[in-house]
């Protein structure tokens, strides 16, 4: 059995410690809170940097993907366009050619010599700028200066056996070129 001694004595220790604890320099007790918080912000700062690099590194990116995407002008069916025919699409600013081996060319409206709309000649089978008579030939070739260069075209692609013509890539050349023609 304690006695009373003993008991005051334990009871005079748990009040020296609950001063001890109450007495703790509050400077210190900020500090210890500080490194406790740069700790956690560290972590979270890991795991975001982490998650973000990973991110990029599996998120399957070319650099193809990043470029502009396809404004595709959708012109018809191709059995609606006839071989040596010239069709025009004011709303996509372009002329669709269908050759006589049958393969789509879009030419661009404009001239390259200032710009002017070029308007198409059924008869003379050619393209005649009102501006300063530049002709082009059906391929856009030049076919009378002043006009320096061919014709700008545009990609054909057919699609489920439809034309569609990407609007938003308009392609510069000196010269007509095979290369240049899409085949059904
Ligand atoms: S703008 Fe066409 S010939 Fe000058």
């Amino acid at each position: 059995m304690k006695s009373k001694k003993d008991i005051k004595k334990k009871k005079q220790e748990q009040v020296n410690v609950e001063l001890k604890t109450q007495s703790k320099d509050p400077i210190q007790t900020r500090r210890e809170f500080l490194n406790k918080l740069w700790k956690g912000l560290g972590v979270v700062a890991f795991i975001e940097l982490t998650a973000v690099f990973f991110g990029y590194l599996f998120s399957g990116k070319s650099e193809n993907e990043n470029l502009k995407p396809k404004q595709l002008f959708d012109a018809g069916n191709i059995n609606a366009f006839q071989k040596k025919s010239v069709t025009i699409f004011r709303s996509g600013r372009f002329y669709l050619v269908r050759l006589d081996d049958g393969g789509f060319l879009a030419l661009s409206l404009r001239c390259t010599h200032l710009g002017c709309s070029i308007n198409w000649e059924e008869d003379k089978k050619r393209f005649i700028c009102p501006c300063h008579a530049s002709a082009f030939e059906i391929n856009g070739n030049v076919q009378n200066p002043p006009a320096p260069s061919a014709l700008d075209y545009f990609p054909v692609i057919i699609q489920s056996g439809r034309v569609m013509v990407d609007i938003g890539t308009k392609l510069s050349r000196n010269r007509f070129s095979k290369d240049q023609v899409t085949y059904v």
